[in-house]
């Protein structure tokens, strides 16, 4: 088993420089390098041709759970910016966050403010099929705070090396603008489709 990393056909951004998100892809893809080491020394401990630490072992186990959800938050992050920024404001996704927050505005403002959590980590809008409501949380690091099982909506990447090119700390605001203003939601819309057929 070995990981890819994938390409994006990123547009021109608005408030996000193309210097920032040559820094964020080759992140990114550093993710996907050590998801595949990581895996591999595993397997060869599994396969009994190498020998660590029980500690070690247990430590790269964890350590998985932070590569791999690095790699694939990030895929979340960038494919929403395929295709430009556009949306549906009739969409299934836009009357669902309607019903919880009011408006799409009232979305966006706790999108916003959910963001304005201290730390890095991400903002993450899931959707829970067992009771038929978006849920936006902080995620800690990568991996911390996931919700279990549920379908990832929407990612918004909160770590300071996703703005620090185009922004100084206490710009973030800007940042997490530019990003709202950048996004494809038909992404996100075909995303609540796929978990709501
Ligand atoms: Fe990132």
């Amino acid at each position: 088993m070995t990981y890819t990393p994938r390409t994006f056909n990123l547009p021109t951004l608005s408030g996000i420089s193309e210097k920032q998100i040559a820094v964020h892809l080759a992140l990114y893809e550093g993710y996907v390098k050590h998801v595949n080491l990581i895996a591999d020394q595993l397997k060869q401990v599994r396969e009994g041709s190498l020998s660590l630490d029980p500690y070690v072992v247990a430590e790269l186990r964890r350590r998985f759970a932070f590569e791999f959800d690095g790699m694939r938050m990030h895929e979340y992050y960038l494919e929403q910016f395929e295709g430009g920024a556009q949306g549906n404001q009739d969409s299934s996704l836009a009357k669902k966050a309607i019903e919880k927050y009011g408006s799409l505005d009232g979305f966006a403002a706790h999108i916003k403010e959910v963001a304005g959590s201290r730390g890095i980590g991400w903002v993450v809008v899931y959707y829970d099929t067992v009771v038929q409501e978006l849920h936006t949380t902080f995620v800690g690091d990568h991996e911390i705070g996931q919700l279990s099982g549920l379908p990832i909506i929407l990612a918004l990447d909160l770590w300071e090396h996703a703005f620090m090119v185009d922004y100084v700390p206490a710009e973030k605001k800007n940042y997490i603008d530019a990003f709202l203003a950048n996004m494809n939601w038909t992404v996100c819309e075909k995303r609540f489709e796929q978990v709501t057929v």
